[in-house]
């Protein structure tokens, strides 16, 4: 399916973003767990996440989505999978389900799609093989397929090398069944929704800077929760919205944690006009109401370090506002973009260059020359939902018809946001 865009004024201002997706996966696991039944709503209708409802009706869990997108979960004991648990092409499926599984004395298969298959696993086999899982994986122990038999685990000390929030949602999904205190130790800050989610389940959890210490447990509470909007969704409205003269967008409901809008702080840096008010702290994450407009001349930044995997998802769209930044817009240490739905460096790189815009790929980063006008083309997704999405925001500023080719893929998150860009722009 080809998405095509073509330069365009914002017409509307009010946007509704669905859930949170990777809030979604972790309360749809952890619930498994609880003591009664659970209601999660404004659960997005995304194929990552309904990848992981099937897996859990697969390990016997019994839920059923709503008209409205709420989910009820009743706890029942997890039964012996028939057949391989197909976590489609969602990395935080395949790696968080790992650990829910190797809590469990059965034998289970996890695989993905050709992209997922292709992805490093190593990372969640090795620490999941020390709390004394049974765990391999294809080409020699680095990918999925995945074979696991668990049963009791030991809880373990990590230290985590790679910032990974999957990986240590992983390992605490794990812990919390296992013998004895887990422990984890981050290199850098990730997004914490699974120990926001745990606390709010009653665990025995304790969070100290970059420390993390999880007692097992017998039973969380049940959930009774709404998600907020994913911002990592929102972002390609929000930078629409600052790129293109005259627009102003307003999301109410938006997921606003902290580790997880580097996007917001960079781009206000870079000069862009961003408002949140009714910042409200929910019992289980931050949630506000975000306004972005016309944003005029945005300078360039650098970006690395401690912020990056608060924005990791958005560094292929920042790269399209880096385009209309005066500047020279650095971003390096962000290797692990070359691990995601397609190898983001280098895809941003190629798909941008067919746009006219002066980038430069480096080993661990991106260099980008601003302020270059963008001229409309043919070009690929590379099969990965966030590449289109960006793609689809520098067309509305590019002169000219943008062709977006296998742009299908963005329904692994965001279903809805063809039909919603239409909705709210006109072209010029
Ligand atoms: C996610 C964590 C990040 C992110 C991914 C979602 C999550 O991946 O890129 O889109 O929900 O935990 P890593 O854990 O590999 O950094």
């Amino acid at each position: 399916m080809n998405l095509t865009v073509t330069k365009s004024r914002i017409t509307k201002s009010n946007i509704t973003i669905p859930g949170d997706k990777s809030i979604a996966h972790r309360a749809l696991i952890l619930c498994t767990l609880a003591n009664g039944e659970s209601i999660i709503r404004n659960i997005p209708d995304s194929k990552d996440i309904n990848a992981t409802l099937n897996c859990l009706k697969q390990l016997g869990v019994k839920l059923k989505r709503d008209k409205h997108n709420s989910i009820r979960i009743k706890p029942s004991p997890f039964k012996r999978p028939s057949a391989p648990l197909n976590t489609q092409n969602s990395g935080t499926a395949m790696r968080l389900l790992a650990g829910l599984v190797a809590t469990q004395p059965f034998m289970s298969v996890l695989t993905g799609g050709w992209q997922l298959n292709k992805r490093p696993m190593a990372r969640i086999i090795k620490p999941l093989r020390l709390m004394d899982a049974l765990i391999m994986g294809k080409n020699k122990d680095t990918q999925a397929p995945l074979i696991i038999k668990g049963g009791m685990l030991k809880g373990k000390s990590h230290k985590m090398l790679i910032p990974s929030a999957q990986v240590k949602s992983a390992l605490l999904i794990a812990g919390l069944k296992a013998k004895g205190i887990t422990q984890i130790k981050e290199s850098l800050p990730t997004r914490n929704h699974t120990e926001n989610l745990l606390k709010a389940m009653g665990a025995d959890i304790k969070i100290s800077g970059l420390n993390i210490k999880l007692n097992p447990v017998n039973k969380l509470k049940p959930l009774d929760i709404t998600l907020p909007g994913d911002i990592s969704s929102a972002a390609y409205f929000i930078a629409a919205a600052i790129l293109i003269p005259g627009a102003k967008i307003v999301i109410h409901n938006l997921g606003l944690n902290p580790r997880r809008i580097g996007f917001i702080e960079i781009l206000r840096k870079m000069g862009a006009k961003i408002k949140i008010s009714c910042l409200n702290q929910t019992y289980f994450e931050q949630i506000g109401t975000l306004e972005a407009s016309y944003s005029g001349t945005l300078h360039a930044t650098k970006i690395d370090g401690i912020i990056l995997p608060s924005l990791i998802d958005e560094v292929p769209l920042l790269s399209v506002v880096a385009t209309q930044a005066e500047g020279i817009t650095t971003i390096r240490k962000a290797g692990e973009l070359r691990f995601k739905e397609s190898d983001r460096i280098s895809a941003v790189v190629t798909e941008l260059k067919h746009l006219k815009a002066d980038i430069k790929e480096l080993p661990d980063g991106l260099l980008i020359k601003g302020k270059s006008p963008l001229e409309g083309a043919v070009c690929s997704s590379h099969h990965d939902h966030r590449i289109a999405m960006s793609l689809a925001v520098a067309g509305l500023t590019a002169k000219g018809k943008t062709i977006i080719r296998n742009a299908e893929c963005i329904s692994k998150s965001f279903p809805t946001f063809g039909k919603q860009l239409k909705k709210i722009t006109t072209k010029v």
